[in-house]
């Protein structure tokens, strides 16, 4: 099953390192970044898990939950969650599901069998507090994630919410935006009163609202 954008995030109950997690009540009125993990002790996993524990912060600013996934027990991911705080200098401070049944994988086709049949490959969804997806993005086993690209995202979906603009090309926060091209010219001067930048009729640049 693949899930697609605008799509509702499927429901689930499973075990982690928090105790056992009923998703929707568990995300509660916050976006979401779910993610998985090939599998537990793996030295790439052990990096990203680290780097979004020290990105606490940086979720918590954008009302987001992390939720990371990987088919083993939680008794070894209890295990492997020492060698994170080792190595990485960051305890899991959010929660891993232990999917050794695949239910969540199989509901979210997190398992990519042409890469491995067991296996969930590198998924990524970002949900929001509606339980939409709004972005999914599958790398392969062999490369960690770029969570900054994920906060990037995120920052630009919360603007893109709220303000009738599109972030253009490596847009990151602060920068200029491009006014919707279904906002007419008369509208735009009052919905953007900093103004804006006609290069064309749809390219239209204003400062981040
Ligand atoms: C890793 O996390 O390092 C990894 C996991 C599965 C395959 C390759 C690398």
């Amino acid at each position: 099953m693949s899930l697609k954008l605008g799509e509702i995030a499927p429901d689930f109950t499973q075990e982690s390192t928090a105790g056992s997690i009923h998703f929707y009540p568990w995300s509660g009125n916050s976006w979401v970044v779910l993610f998985s993990h090939p599998k537990d002790f793996t030295p790439v996993c052990t990096t990203e898990l680290g780097t979004v524990a020290k990105l606490k912060g940086e979720f918590d600013k954008r009302n987001v939950k992390a939720i990371g996934l990987s088919v083993d027990a939680v008794n070894d991911h209890k295990e492997w969650s020492k060698d994170i705080a080792e190595t990485q200098g960051a305890q899991l401070n959010f929660p891993l599901l232990a999917d050794p049944d695949r239910k969540v994988a199989n509901l979210y086709g997190m398992i990519h069998e042409k890469a491995s049949d067991t296996a969930t490959v590198r998924s990524v969804f970002v949900i929001d507090p509606n339980h939409k997806i709004r972005l999914t993005i599958t790398y392969p086993a062999s490369t960690g994630r770029n969570f900054d690209e994920i906060l990037r995202v995120i920052d630009s979906l919360q603007l893109t919410d709220k303000h009738k603009v599109a972030t253009p090309v490596n847009w990151k926060s602060g920068e200029d935006v491009i006014i919707s091209p279904a906002v007419a010219d008369e509208d735009a001067k009052k919905q953007f009163p900093k103004g804006f930048r006609k290069l064309k009729p749809y390219l239209r640049y204003t400062p981040q609202p």
